[in-house]
């Protein structure tokens, strides 16, 4: 296959839990595009990715670790020669009613896709002061703004991770670091792919899918290329959905 260019050649990315799942896919659609691109994991996603990529291509930190975070990014914009787009794509969810979920699994979500994601943006913002034309992409998701019984902590973490994201932008704009978040449906890949393989779960989502089918995770990765490259240069502040039209 011929690639065109793109505006992504050379392009310095970072994308947490990029081992695995969706982010591995994004990953590998970026890396195809001419992206120069370092994941950030925890160790046994960075040792498996390393056999099947390159070790420069991986650095070793828990996004609920700050001081882990500081080194990790360190460290890939030492390899890189500094960094241009961040995606902070690591995330969790532990489905339970609300009322009886046990709380160590909600500090989990929160923890995970909310400080993880602060935390993200903190270790990344001095390295894509210096771009000129950085990015922050933080991944939501459908269940943000939809109410899914069963889906409290996750959709209360992904809120959460919208209205910083709102923040973030009008904050950042002046450094030259626009900051959106790509929200994905229900996607056959990662989570998304446990979800689907759930009868009772699916059967009741599968249907307010306009599309009719999940989303494929190179659907996403076509997006997330978008809002990495320059043709996304004036998309500030954007929750991007991708989830072939949800009717719920
Ligand atoms: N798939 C979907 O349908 C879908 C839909 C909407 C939104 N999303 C969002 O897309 C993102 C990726 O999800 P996915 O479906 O690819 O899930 P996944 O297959 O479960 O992958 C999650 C990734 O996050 C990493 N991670 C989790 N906790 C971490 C931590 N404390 N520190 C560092 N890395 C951590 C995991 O690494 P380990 O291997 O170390 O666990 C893994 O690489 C998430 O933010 C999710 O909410 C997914």
């Amino acid at each position: 296959m011929t690639v065109q260019p793109n505006g992504l050649a050379e392009r310095r990315i970072v994308i947490t839990g990029g081992g695995r799942g969706l982010g591995r896919v994004v990953a590998e659609d970026l890396l195809r595009h001419g992206a120069r691109v370092v994941i950030v994991g925890r160790k046994s996603t960075v040792t498996q990715w390393i056999q099947e990529h390159h070790a420069g291509s991986a650095v070793t930190a828990d996004v609920t670790d700050a001081a882990q975070l500081a080194a990790a990014f360190a460290e890939a914009a030492a390899r890189l020669g500094g960094l241009d787009v961040v995606f902070a794509n690591a995330g969790v969810s532990r489905p339970g009613p609300l009322a009886v979920t046990p709380p160590a699994n909600f500090t989990t979500v929160l923890e995970t896709n909310v400080v993880g994601t602060f935390l993200t943006l903190q270790a990344a913002v001095p390295y894509l002061a210096e771009s000129g034309s950085a990015r922050f992409i933080a991944l939501s998701s459908a269940l943000a703004q939809r109410i899914a019984p069963g889906a409290g902590a996750y959709s209360i973490s992904k809120a959460a991770i919208e209205t910083l994201v709102r923040v973030a932008a009008i904050e950042l704009a002046p450094q030259s670091i626009s900051v959106n978040a790509l929200s994905p449906g229900f996607i056959d890949e990662g989570m998304g792919r446990d979800l689907i393989a759930n009868p009772p779960v699916w059967d009741r989502y599968l249907p307010t899918i306009a599309a009719g089918r999940p989303g494929r995770a190179e659907e996403i990765a076509g997006v997330a290329r978008f809002l990495a490259g320059p043709d996304s240069d004036y998309v500030n502040g954007h929750v991007l959905e991708v989830n072939g039209g949800l009717a719920f």
